[in-house]
Parts: structure tokens; sequence; C-alpha cells
């Protein structure tokens, strides 16, 4: 053949192939930037669009480091949107339950909203009853994060912010960087790291509420739940953990077995009526360090299945208690009550004041590091 025409046939064969791939949905691996609206300030806040080459795709925003989407395949490949969240970056500035954000500095509760540390009190705002919850008036949700990419096989955001000492009172300048990686496997990778100049206390989450049939589609009560855990954290009326480390054992909190979230949510049972639902810290069945399976959500009606795996000792499942129907989310959904569930990995909650929960204390030298990946599979 002349070379010619073996040019024509080779741009053929490539646009045939790109044609495949594009085909099944999938796009390029990278990460796209968009602008996703303004602060009251006239600050310009962006968009990170991550896309690995299955086509799942994760959209991230610098204001809170909040996931806005995340969309994966079910099991006839159609894709959905599976987690609650707005279009745009004013429904965010409103009034919200943390959808999809970065908590911090303290994820969950701290009972009283003050804890001692090196002899000090520190007294924080209380924002929850008489709780401080989720870092207070102002945590890493509403705060705007630098953003860059990180060079590499896959495509990876890393947010940065440094958290002055005394922001919510919490003593010590604390740098943080969270990296969320797209793996090639569709798994959502979240690194977690800080450093502090001063003695403090530390829990770092995400809070992406999650539907596997997609969101806004229904409530989650059919979602069948697996959490490695054996223990449990029972709390007071303020939900504030009690100290006991109480086992699942005889308990609508065994979830060692595969069950339906709804098959005893209601249950005539005092844990549960005190969280109006499951709103409870499981303590993991962990062997050593490293990312360990600490949960399985499964969706019979799609066939999607998230796994979470963590480094952390404890995981707060919440089941969109107080969800109610006022929220109108993306594409004007209504986000009705259980229509999602949170999986947020986490130490203890209110750990500053429970000396006998693993610690939370971080030290100048020392070096703050957790992950928590979250992946997504199908079954047929
Ligand atoms: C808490 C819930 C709370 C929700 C939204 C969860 O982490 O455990 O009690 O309603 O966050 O703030």
């Amino acid at each position: 053949m002349r070379p010619k025409y073996l040019f024509l046939l080779a741009l053929l064969l490539g646009a045939a192939a790109a044609g495949a791939v594009i085909g099944r949905g999938a796009a390029k691996p990278g990460i796209k930037m968009s602008e996703f609206g303004k602060m009251p300030d006239g600050q310009t806040i962006d968009l990170y669009t991550l896309n690995n080459s299955s086509g799942m795709q994760v959209a991230i925003t610098n204001y809170g480091g909040r996931i806005v989407s995340l969309t994966v395949p079910d099991r006839n490949g159609k894709m959905d949107d599976i987690v609650l969240g707005f279009d745009d970056l004013a429904g965010y500035l409103g009034n919200n339950p943390y959808f999809g954000a970065l908590i911090g500095r303290y994820a969950n509760r701290i009972g009283g909203a003050e804890f001692t540390l090196d002899g000090k009190e520190y007294h924080l705002a209380a924002n929850d009853g008489p709780n401080s919850l989720h870092g207070g008036l102002k945590g890493f949700d509403k705060v705007v994060w630098k953003a860059h990419e990180v060079p590499g096989a896959h495509p990876a955001l890393e947010l940065t912010y440094l958290s002055k000492d005394g922001e919510e009172n919490y003593p010590g300048n604390l740098k943080v960087k969270v990296v969320y990686t797209l793996m090639g496997n569709n798994a959502l990778q979240i690194d977690y790291s800080a450093t502090t100049d001063k003695d403090t206390v530390l829990n770092l989450t995400n809070h992406s509420y999650f539907n596997l049939s997609g969101q806004g589609n229904g409530d989650i009560l059919k979602t069948q739940m697996m959490i490695n855990a054996s223990q449990f954290t029972p709390v007071d009326a303020n939900l504030i953990p009690t100290g006991e480390i109480r086992t699942v054992e005889g308990t609508p909190f065994d979830f060692r077995k595969v069950t339906a979230i709804g098959e005893r949510i209601n249950g005539d049972d005092e844990q549960l009526k005190l969280g109006k639902g499951y709103d409870h810290n499981f303590v993991l069945d962990r062997n050593g360090h490293g990312l360990q399976l600490a949960a399985r959500a499964v969706d019979s009606d799609s066939g999607r299945v998230l796994e979470v795996l963590t480094t952390q000792p404890g995981i707060q499942l919440y089941t969109g208690n107080f969800l109610d129907g006022t929220i109108h989310g993306k594409g004007g959904k209504v986000y009705g009550h259980r229509s999602a569930f949170c999986l947020e990995t986490q130490h203890f909650p209110d750990s500053p004041n429970k000396p006998k929960f693993p610690s939370t204390e971080l030290k100048p030298g020392q070096t703050y590091h957790e992950t928590t990946t979250f992946k997504f599979s199908i079954i047929h």
C-alpha cells in the first residue's frame, strides 16, 4: 500500500478505536476545571471534574472540599449520580446538612462544646444543642481550599488549607492536606494529612450522602448493609457517646451479617429512638494498621455496590433521619426522609472528653495521616 493510503487507514482505525471508547461512555482519564459560582465577596469557586477510563466521574469543589457529584454505572452500564447535593455553589452557601463536605477540625460531636487539653479548657461554639458539631460555625466544610492537580497515573486533586491558631477556638496553626484520587477500578481514595505547631485535637472525614439508586430516587431502606464492627458506642439524649463500648450482638446494630438498613430501623430499641434511626459510631473490627474493609452497601435494584475501606477506628452510619423533604437538590430532586445514608469514617465522637477512646490528639512534630476509599462495583 502507498504511504498515503497507509496513513489514511491508520487515521480511520484510530478514529474507530476512539469511537469505541466514547461509545462505552468513557472519557479520557483526567481533570477538567470549570467555574462553580462566586462567594458573596466575589471570589470565584471552581469545580474539578475527575474522570477515569471506565467512565466514573467525580466532581469536587474547592468550597468546603465537597464532593458535588459521583457518577457510576449500574449493572446495565447506565450512569447515575449517586450523591446528594446542589447544581451550583449558591445551593451549598445556603442551609444544608454538610452535603459531600470535608469535615473538620472535629468531625461529629464534642459534648458540651468544650474539652480540656494539657490542663487548658477550650470552649467551642455550641451549634447542635449544647454540643459542637462538625467543626463549629465555620468548619472546613465552609472554607475555601487551595486546589492543585497532582501529576501521576490517576487523576488526583490536592486541597490544602491553613487553619489558623484559634480558628473556631481550636489551638495550633494546623496545615491540612486532602488528596482525592480517582483510581481506574472505580475507587475514590481520600488521603488526609495534617501537622500542627501546638498540641491540638483533630478528626477529619467526608460527609457524602449516598443513594445507590441515584440521588433523589426514593429512600435507602432497602439498601443491604454490612458493617465490619462487633461493637458500637451508645449515645445519650444529646447523641454524645456515654463512654460505653457495647457489643452489637442481639441488637439492631449487628450488621456483621448483611441486613437491609430498613429491616430494624423502626424497632423498639432505645438507641434507635435516641438517634431517630441509625446515627451511631461503630467500632471497627480491625487487624493492625492499614486500609481495611469497614462497610459494604448493596442496592439490588441497580446492582451498585459501595465498599468503604479505611485506616480509621470508627465509622458513623447516619441514615438521613433529619432529611424531611424541605431541601430540593440537583435537578430539582426532593430529598425526603432517609433518602440517603452516610458512612463517615472517623475517630469516635467526643474523644477529647473520653480518655478511654483512641486519642485524637495531634502534637507538633507528628503527622496526622488517614485514608478512606469509596470503591464502587456491581453485582448481577
Ligand atoms: C450526624 C447527624 C447530623 C448529620 C448532619 C451526621 O454526621 O451524626 O446527627 O444530623 O451529620 O449534620
